[in-house]
């Protein structure tokens, strides 16, 4: 909406000698419908999805450009189906058709929508955040770092130390590989870690998009159920129609750098009776094997001069105590020293194998709770990473090296790796 120099003193005129005292008007005045920051996820050559916070019912809406003036700006608003997704609590935003290892801006704003009753819906206009942020896409052509985290379970103190070396590093993508909190009980629990996570860092993944992959607690919990409403599961454009069910899992270039995404899922069998017969990890650890044994091949993988995969529950362990996760029926073995997975033997059995063919750099995951490092060893050709709660682990291509650093954040300490 465009407004004269001469109506905005007119208004400012009439609203100053009706200004009512501001206690008043704070009771008064409806809340500012964009309750967050925007935060960017799933980013690919041509996808970015933008969610952040409302308070009420709205329908959000992401303006993108190719310029920071925003003159060419293109308004896109949730959902693609036939009706604006309205929504309670938050907005989430789907932008396609985006050009490889782009720079785009973009800012976010909502529609209030009033339901008045069913047969009386209601747009009583646009709310906008006038803050212009920008992204790339990924691609081929694409720079930068990775970082990941893992195991942040929702707790502040070690949030505000990752989120803090993020900001830091400032990567070009967040791998944020599962165990983001212990459950989901409500979409409020979700906007609490993912988009508003803490109070020192209101706009972490404004610029920098989060690459989300599912940890066993992040399948948890009512909300956890609806988790993909506001953690978007990726465009279905990136996999075949077979692989559908697949949202967390990918391939995306990096510059040089292939990322792989993997969902290992829960750390209990599908018949253990603790999981209510609900879960087919089975069946779909399966499926995603064979989506990544056509993934290895695809050219973003087979022109890529380093690889690396992610997922969160470890895909080895050298200690014959830890349970690999392949107890029937409920996990329960006195050899082992818990009745959960500490590692994934049937994962690592599936894909190891494709890793080792794809000629896969590094494997990050994460679940233990402590940092460890694996190196290669018999049958397992690639560099086995667990990080900790408290580790942020940054990859990037320097000087023709793949170069892995895991920052330790909470004893200050600083480790190297290199590949290539
Ligand atoms: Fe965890
Ligand atoms: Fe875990």
């Amino acid at each position: 909406m465009n407004t004269t120099r001469r109506e905005f003193f007119l208004g400012s005129a009439a609203a100053l000698a009706a200004a009512p005292s501001p206690a008043a008007d704070a009771l008064t005045r409806p809340r500012r419908l964009i309750a967050s920051a925007p935060v960017l996820m799933n980013p690919a050559e041509q996808t970015m999805d933008v969610a952040f916070a409302v308070n009420g019912d709205a329908s959000g809406w992401v303006e993108v450009a190719t310029n920071p003036d925003m003159s060419d700006a293109v308004r896109v608003h949730s959902g693609d189906g036939p009706v604006m997704r309205v929504n309670g609590t938050f907005a989430a935003v789907r932008l396609s058709g985006l050009r490889p290892a782009t720079r785009y801006w973009y800012r976010i704003g909502a529609d209030r929508i009033e339901l008045e009753n069913e047969y009386k819906p209601w747009n009583r206009g646009s709310e906008a955040d006038g803050t212009v942020h920008s992204f790339t896409t990924l691609g081929a052509e694409s720079s930068g770092s990775f970082c990941v985290i893992q195991d942040t379970h929702g707790v502040a103190p070690v949030v505000d130390a990752v989120l803090s070396k993020i900001a830091e590093l400032k990567p070009a993508a967040i791998i944020w590989n599962g165990d983001v909190r212990n459950f989901y009980r409500t979409a409020d629990d979700a906007i609490g870690v993912f988009i508003r996570p803490h109070p020192n860092h209101l706009a972490y993944a404004a610029e920098t998009p989060v690459m989300f992959l599912n940890g066993n607690h992040d399948y948890r919990g009512r909300f956890a159920l609806h988790l993909d409403d506001l953690m978007l599961f990726r465009n279905p454009r990136e996999r075949a129609a077979e692989y559908a069910a697949l949202g967390r899992n990918f391939v995306q270039r990096l510059g040089d750098i292939a990322l792989i995404g993997l969902d290992t899922g829960e750390d209990k069998q599908d018949t253990n009776p603790r999981m209510g017969g609900i879960f087919r990890m089975k069946a779909y650890r399966e499926l995603q094997t064979r989506w990544l044994a056509e993934a290895v091949e695809s050219p973003a993988v087979k022109t890529a001069k380093f690889k690396v995969a992610f997922c969160h529950i470890p895909l080895y362990d050298p200690d014959p105590k830890e349970n690999p996760g392949d107890v029937l029926p409920d996990d329960d073995d006195p050899r082992y020293r818990y009745p959960w997975a500490a590692w994934q033997r049937t994962c690592a059995n599936m894909w190891g194998p494709l890793f080792a063919k794809a000629g896969v750099n590094f494997v990050c995951t994460g679940h233990q709770h402590r940092y460890r490092l694996d190196q290669p060893g018999p049958g397992r050709p690639w560099t086995h990473l667990i990080g900790g709660s408290c580790d942020v682990i940054e990859g990037k291509v320097v000087d023709g090296k793949l170069r892995v650093t895991v920052h330790d954040c909470k004893n200050k300490t600083v480790s190297t790796l290199l590949h290539g």
